[in-house]
């Protein structure tokens, strides 16, 4: 017995397990209840006593060691199947899915529609390349008035890219009937000198009501009340008179920045404050051009810069950063 129990060691250190069927192979061969350790076990059973002593230690020996065999041949193979069996090795960091983020102006934007809509405006948009006449004419800018050299743009034959979303305004004008409360979100361009606070496209939300007995009261509160919900409440704003040709009275607002920071000093050319948006009361010959009697009705317009407000808020310096398509940039805005 001795003899075959050496055998048997040999031939397990000699066997080749390489995979599950292997394996099974080898179990039912060794371990199975008919297999051949169960045999030797029985063939013990036989021996004398004095037999027994040697006998028994070296089978048990054997057992163990397939026993042992068995145990690792089979968490190495499961093990492998774990990392992929066939080719795939699951190993491999995984493919990163990187989410993207929605751009900060676009965050903005969506505060602002937001904001707007709790107040009951609707939301519209119009086309980016306008004619003259939606652009300039129906905002009572006169043919040859300088107010359309402060808003230079590109040309396109009888075409312009607009260069506000007050042009949005007459549309709408010309296709609703008041009351309309409204807000315009859109892209514009103007034939700027390109530097860190201003450059060729931007961004406005252009906001009208037109009601009966609308007042620059009302104006000034749905301002205000933007401004609390957009940067907190006490954000000091102020309203300097201005010159539009489509709003008569017409002011500029601006909000208090502060002027710690050589930051802040910066942004706010010494003075603490920030112009972000103009405003005034719908002019009565642009209601006229639109259909509308200035008899009966009066209404308020405002135009907020978008891209300012998106510095603002979230400590841009550049303006030009917003277009660059920096990832470091963009990827600072994931779940805002
Ligand atoms: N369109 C003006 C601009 O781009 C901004 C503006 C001023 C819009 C007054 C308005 C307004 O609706 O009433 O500079």
């Amino acid at each position: 017995m001795e003899d075959k129990i050496k055998h048997i060691a040999q031939e397990i250190e000699n066997s080749q397990i390489q995979n599950k069927s292997d394996l099974e192979e080898f179990r039912l061969k060794y371990l199975s209840r008919k297999g051949i350790l169960n045999a030797m076990f029985e063939e013990f059973k036989q021996c004398d006593s004095n037999q027994k002593k040697i006998v028994g230690k070296s089978l048990n020996e054997l057992k163990n060691k397939i026993e042992e065999l068995y145990d690792i041949k089979n968490s190495e193979l499961n093990n492998e199947e774990d990392n992929g069996d066939n080719g795939i090795d699951t190993t491999l960091p995984v493919y990163n899915f990187q989410p993207g983020s929605l751009h900060p102006l676009k965050l903005v934007e969506d505060k602002l529609v937001d904001i707007f809509y709790s107040l009951g405006f609707d939301l519209s948009q119009g086309p980016e390349i306008e004619d003259d006449w939606h652009n300039f004419g129906a905002l009572n800018f006169a043919e040859d008035h300088p107010a359309r050299d402060m808003q230079d743009t590109f040309f396109i034959n009888q075409h312009v890219l607009r260069t506000h979303t007050s042009s949005v305004q007459v549309r709408e004008m010309q296709k609703r009937k008041p009351p309309m409360r409204l807000i315009m979100p859109g892209r514009v361009y103007r034939n700027e000198a390109v530097s860190s606070r201003s450059n060729c496209f931007f961004h406005q939300i252009e906001g009208i009501y037109i009601d009966e007995k609308v007042t620059f009261a009302d104006l000034k509160q749905t301002l205000y009340y933007f401004v609390q919900q957009f940067f907190g409440q006490g954000t000091k704003v102020r309203f300097r008179s201005s010159y539009f040709p489509f709003t008569e009275p017409s002011a500029e607002m601006d909000i208090w920045v502060g002027c710690d920071t050589p930051e802040q000093l910066r942004l706010t050319k010494g003075t603490g404050w920030l112009e972000v948006l103009g405003c005034g009361m719908i002019h009565p010959n642009v209601l006229v051009s639109n259909g509308i009697d200035p008899s009966q009705f009066s209404g308020f317009a405002f135009g907020i810069g978008m891209d300012r407000l998106t510095m603002l808020k979230y400590s841009i310096n550049d303006i030009r950063d917003l277009f660059t398509n920096d990832v470091r940039l963009l990827s600072q805005f994931k779940g805002v």
